[in-house]
């Protein structure tokens, strides 16, 4: 059996519908890890405090899930918007260009604010900004263009290889959607 010092502990985050669920399902399978979804292990776990009702997510307590998260060992792919909040040897943030993740929302049944306040999230860089408080080996992928079985195949090459470099943070940037997005 492995030691604990061998395993892995991926965290996938992103704004929403930049692709997480899609992407760690396929990236478990591929590497054969066990697939943590943060809002089922969330209500599992008892950590739901509530509903956001202007947002229609469930608020949960991000210590409590933080410090739930660590205790799970073996090799893990952990998968949401909360993800990047978590303990793990690698944190990925999958980003989508502005334009195309708005059509990808515009799909869903939210309000205009919602969807709007999400896009401007992706081009501010929120996810990733947080992500990088929190853990040392941050990335993040641009997922436009290619589909989640083209982002598995990154991920997974890149985990097995162990070379991050090509995707420290810094290398994808939304500034120029910012005036689209508040004119
Ligand atoms: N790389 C991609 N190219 C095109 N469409 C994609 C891609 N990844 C995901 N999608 C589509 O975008 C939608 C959102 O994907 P998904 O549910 O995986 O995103 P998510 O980040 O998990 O969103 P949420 O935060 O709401 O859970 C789905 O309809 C999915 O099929
Ligand atoms: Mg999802």
């Amino acid at each position: 059996m492995k030691g604990d010092d061998f395993c892995m502990k991926i965290l996938i985050s992103g704004t929403p519908g930049t692709g997480k669920t899609s992407v760690s399902e396929l990236l478990a399978e591929k590497l054969g890890y066990r697939l943590v979804r943060i809002n089922d292990f969330a209500e599992e776990r008892g950590l739901v405090e509530g509903v956001d009702k202007v947002r229609g997510s469930m608020i949960i307590d991000e210590v409590r899930l933080e410090a739930e998260v660590g205790k799970l060992s073996g090799d893990i792919v952990v998968e949401g918007h909360l993800a990047h909040l978590c303990k793990g040897d690698v944190s990925v943030v999958l980003r989508t260009r502005p334009d195309v993740l708005e059509v990808r929302l515009s799909l869903r049944k939210w309000s205009k604010e919602k969807i709007h306040e999400n896009v401007e999230a992706e081009i501010l860089d929120v996810i990733l900004q947080e992500a990088v408080e929190v853990n040392e080996n941050v990335v993040e992928v641009d997922t436009t263009g290619k589909s989640p079985e083209d982002v598995c195949g990154i991920l997974s090459d890149m985990i097995r290889k162990k070379i991050y470099d090509d995707f420290r943070p810094g290398k994808v940037s939304w500034v120029s959607y910012l005036e689209d997005s508040v004119s």
